[in-house]
Order: C-alpha cells, then structure tokens, then sequence
C-alpha cells in the first residue's frame, strides 16, 4: 500500500513506535559495522528548495547505508526552478526512483507532490511540521529513558514547524506538552492545528512563560527565533524573544535528569546557551545523529512496503 509520511498525524501511535523500533535495530546494525543492504537497487529523490545539512546529509548517507543511492535536486538545477508543475515532476520522478524527500516552504505543495506520486513521499520541513526531526528527537528520549511514558515535554520559543510536529507528536504519542511562546499570535502555533490536537484529545497547554512550561519537565526543547525563509523578521523577532533564551537558570525549573533538544542549527545567545547546549542536558548531538537512523527506518518501511 502506498504510503506517505507527511506529518506524524497521518500515522498511529503503533506505527510510530514501530518506526522507533526499527530505528534502534539500524542504530545497533550500523554501529556494530553489520552490513544491512535492506534498499539495493533503490533510490532517492531529495528536492531541496532550502538549504539544509542534517536532512541533506542523512537521507544521502542513510541511503548509501541501506544499499541504495540518493540523488539531490534543487529547483536551481532542476525544472521546477523553471515552473514545472508539482504534479507533472512527480508524475515522471515516480518513473524513475522508489522515494521523494522533499524540503520545501508551502506544506500544499508537499501533499500535492504526494497525490500526484506513485512512491513514497517523505516531508523533510515545511513552514508547517518536520516531521522527520521529531521523530529523530523520540527516539533520543527513548535511548536515555528507556520509554515515552508518563512524559512531559516543554516546548519554549515560536510557534512554528518544530512546534507544530511537537503538537501532533502529542497528540499521537499521548505525552504533555507544555509550550510557552510570545503572547503576539504571529509566534503562537497555529490554531486550527492545535484545536484538531487538543480535540482528538492531546495534553497540550500553550500559555506564554518559560519557567511555567519548563518547571517539572523531563524535556525542554527550542528552535531558532527566525525560521527559513523569515531572514528579513530576524532583527523584530529577537526583539520579540527576549525573555525567551533556554538557559542554565531555565533548565534548574526541569525536572534534575532533564534532556534539552534543539534540531540545529543553534544560535547561542538567542534561543538557547552556550552552557544548555553544551552542558550535561544536552542531548543535542545523539539527536542530530538519529536523524540518520531514524530516517533509515522512515525509507525502509514505506519503500519495502510499495514495492513494485
Ligand atoms: N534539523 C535540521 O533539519 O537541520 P538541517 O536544516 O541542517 O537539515
Ligand atoms: N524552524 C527551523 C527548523 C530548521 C531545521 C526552520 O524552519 O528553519
């Protein structure tokens, strides 16, 4: 059955923990140097339409890893640079490869390239959700607390993509979700996203100070203050922010053992430390890293499921 991972609601809570599962298998396999060919002979079209280094890198690699090969696109060297339609470059794309990754800005254009394809499409960052990042960010708090039970997760910044995937990670996992954001709607999640979580039942509470959503948590997580694509609102919005930086005196509110993620790239001094990000909390770099295993498993278990 042709299946898609656009955003993590579109999957069950057995499914995802199915994916984490496997995840943690490629981990172990990949680091005791076990050969796991599971993809020879398939290959990836990643469209890039962002810059990128983790997605980029760990699709490509991910994929050398599994036997098959990666090739990247960009609407510079491609034609949907020149204005190819959305459904005409999947319509051909699906001719020749056994998966798409695409990065681009308007979550719209990720569904139509998905109704128009006949493999697999996988979403590598919308304006709306990154759904790859998150589930890389639950298998790092699986691998230091050995599960996703009884979890309280603080969310503190702006109300974007990486908020958004935590949103529908909540709602699908079932953990609590804390999110503090600045009261200006502009840096709050969008809320039809967050009415269609709570309403399908998520433990989510968004309300606009820090040391209230850090206090107890076992996770604390941030992104940057401007996302791609809002280069030209960095000056307004560090303004906006301030008050919002996840730092050492922060972290004392979350829970002794707590974890702090950030998906990277990392602005010290804005949204997140330099003692937080390289301190005893941080799980920053393992969680870059599961990026690659995680997306492993997102690649093997929709491309050996549609195969033709
Ligand atoms: N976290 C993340 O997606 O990083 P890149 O933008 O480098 O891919
Ligand atoms: N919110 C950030 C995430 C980068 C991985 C962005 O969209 O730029």
């Amino acid at each position: 059955m042709l299946r898609h991972f656009l955003k993590l609601s579109d999957w069950t809570r057995e499914e995802l923990i199915g994916l984490l599962n496997l995840a943690d298998q490629l981990k172990a396999k990949q680091h005791s140097g076990e050969s796991h060919h599971i993809l020879e002979g398939r290959t990836l079209a990643m469209i890039f339409e962002k810059s990128s280094t983790r997605t980029r890198v760990s699709f490509e690699g991910g994929m050398t890893q599994l036997g098959g090969h990666a090739i990247m696109l960009s609407s510079a060297n491609t034609q949907i640079g020149r204005g190819e339609p959305l459904r005409d470059t999947a319509r051909v794309l699906s001719r020749y490869v056994d998966a798409i990754m695409i990065r681009t800005f308007d979550h719209d254009d990720v569904e139509e390239l998905a109704n128009w394809s006949s493999v697999p499409v996988i979403n590598g960052l919308t304006d709306l959700v990154h759904p790859c990042q998150v589930m890389a960010d639950l298998m790092t708090i699986r691998e230091r607390r050995g599960d996703l039970d009884d979890l309280t997760v603080a969310w503190i910044g702006d109300g974007n993509n990486m908020a958004h995937s935590w949103i529908l990670a909540a709602q699908v996992i079932g953990f609590t979700l804390k999110l503090a954001c600045p009261p200006e709607e502009e840096y709050r999640p969008a809320p039809e996203l967050l009415a269609q979580a709570t309403g399908a039942g998520a433990k989510i509470e968004v309300a606009t100070d820090p040391e209230w959503a850090a206090t107890d948590a076992d996770v604390v997580t941030t992104d940057v203050w401007a996302s791609m694509g809002q280069e030209e609102e960095a000056e307004r919005r560090k303004k906006a922010f301030v008050g919002y930086t996840v730092d050492e005196e922060l972290m004392t509110s979350a829970k002794e053992d707590a974890i702090f993620l950030h998906c990277l790239p990392a602005h010290r001094g804005e949204e997140v430390s330099e003692g937080v990000l390289e301190g005893p909390h941080s799980a920053v770099w393992d969680e870059a890293e599961n990026r690659l295993h995680a997306q492993k498993a997102i690649m093997v278990r929709l491309i050996t499921d549609n195969i033709r």
